[in-house]
């Protein structure tokens, strides 16, 4: 089977891979040619943990190619549209000229029985609209959802936790059913649906997750005024089967390139319908979080005495969550930028982000290193919780600081290891 993966970016760079790994032909297409030069020559244009490795044997063994002409999907028979649906700017709803864009320049190269196949992130209704653009040509259109997490993607990928397929006939889960035989056959379990379901079920799931989070940072709040533990109360709540431990993790919240952009879509697009109040509670989601952000910079001022002007901060991580280099509507970058806009001398670091960083926020001093971040700081900041900052020893840190001040963003550390060690210890909904 030749299989057409439209959009190199996270998802549909992963994808392309993971598919010829699972041995289909694969032909990954996108309009940056500095991306696909890279593609091709076994580079990732990003930081995934095990695509290179994935990408080398695919591109090696002639299974996995990739190319800027659309006209090279010709021949495949199923097409994969993995296309960014970024935030409109200006406004809540997705912006989606990226997925048009996609589908009317495949239309000319499709023949009739091809089966093209939506994976990226819309609002309802989109499948539909698109479908009368392919049905003409005698290809079928499904909407397939992907659950991947940055940082896990190629697992996510190849294992995936469910299968959704949006159909409007029997051919396209024949089809779906080959390309994803490996996976059915380790008993994964496979939805099939109709397109509005399935397009549904993408933001509901970031809509539960983005809630789960803010629902612990709310409690965060709380604990902060009342001189509760939230962790100590996530793990109390989290042994309760029904709520579950996981995504219960407080913190300076939720960012990334899917939650903060799926729940405004997903509020616009409700509002669009008509239906704004039953998603209303998602504005409150989304404050929650952002609340989280301004919560740290309050805690920097407090900890430096009222005011950051020109105290060296030392801030651990620019990326949205570790194992990804990936910054966008990242809490740990906005932190870093708003602490530099009220007069601190920001040093940032972080294992993987930093070039993203830098593009986005030259005014901000980097440092790949650790140590030199740290030297002479007068205020630490955790905002990533990358291994490596997790993993700190407060005594040996306290060596080089110049003042034993941190604010632990990502409730990572132990506070009474580091106040043992002579630190001002503050965390996120911890005394
Ligand atoms: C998310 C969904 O998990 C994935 O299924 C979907 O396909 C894309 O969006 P991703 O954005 O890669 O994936 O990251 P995820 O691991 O979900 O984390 C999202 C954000 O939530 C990160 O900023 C993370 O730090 C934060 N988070 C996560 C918390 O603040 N607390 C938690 O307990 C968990």
């Amino acid at each position: 089977m030749r299989i057409s993966v439209i959009g190199c970016g996270y998802l549909g760079a992963v994808h392309a891979s993971a598919m010829a790994e699972l041995g289909l032909d694969v032909i990954g297409i996108d309009v940056d040619e500095s991306k696909i030069a890279r593609l091709q020559a076994a580079e990732p244009p990003f930081f995934e943990p095990g695509l290179p490795e994935i990408l080398a044997t695919a591109t090696a063994s002639g299974r996995l190619t990739f190319s800027t002409d659309i006209a090279d999907a010709k021949g495949a028979t199923v097409h994969f549209v993995a296309v960014g649906t970024p935030q409109k700017p200006g406004s809540h709803a997705a912006d989606l000229r990226f997925v048009d864009a996609a589908v009317e320049a495949l239309l000319p190269h499709l023949n009739p029985g091809d089966l093209v196949v939506g994976k990226s992130t819309v609002p309802v209704g989109t499948a539909e609209r698109l479908a009368a653009l392919v049905e003409p040509t005698g290809a079928s259109l499904a909407w397939n959802p992907e659950f991947l997490r940055e940082g896990f993607a190629v697992k996510d990928t190849i294992e995936p936790d469910r299968l959704v397929y949006g159909v409007r006939d029997d051919h396209a889960v024949e089809v779906l059913d080959q390309v994803y035989r490996v996976a059915l056959e380790a008993g994964t379990p496979r939805i099939v649906t109709d397109y509005a379901t399935a397009e549904l079920v993408k933001v509901a799931a970031n809509a539960f997750l983005a809630t789960k989070i803010s629902f612990i940072n709310a409690m965060a709040e709380i604990a902060e005024v009342t001189g509760a533990d939230v962790t100590q109360l996530a793990d109390a709540i989290g042994h309760d089967a029904r709520i579950g431990r996981r995504f219960l993790g407080a913190g300076v919240g939720f960012g990334g390139g899917c939650l903060p952009k799926d729940i405004r879509a997903f509020t616009a697009r409700a509002e669009e319908l008509g239906k704004g109040e039953s998603v209303a509670f998602l504005k409150e989601v989304d404050s929650i979080n952002l609340r989280r952000r301004d919560r740290v910079v309050d805690l920097a001022i407090d900890a430096l005495g009222g005011s950051v002007n020109d105290r060296k901060i030392a801030v651990l991580g620019v990326a949205f969550k570790p194992h990804s280099d990936d910054v966008r509507d990242s809490p740990a970058l906005d932190v870093a930028v708003r602490l530099k806009g009220l007069g601190a001398r920001v040093v940032a670091t972080d294992p993987e982000g930093i070039e993203n960083a830098r593009a986005r926020h030259p005014q901000l001093d980097y440092n790949a290193s650790l140590d030199e971040t740290l030297r002479d700081a007068d205020l630490v900041v955790l905002v990533t919780e990358w291994p490596e900052f997790r993993g700190l020893d407060p005594v040996a840190t306290g060596e080089i600081v110049a003042g034993k001040r941190v604010i632990d963003g990502r409730n990572s550390y132990d506070p009474a290891a580091w106040r043992a060690a002579g630190w001002e210890y503050r965390g996120l909904g911890r005394a």
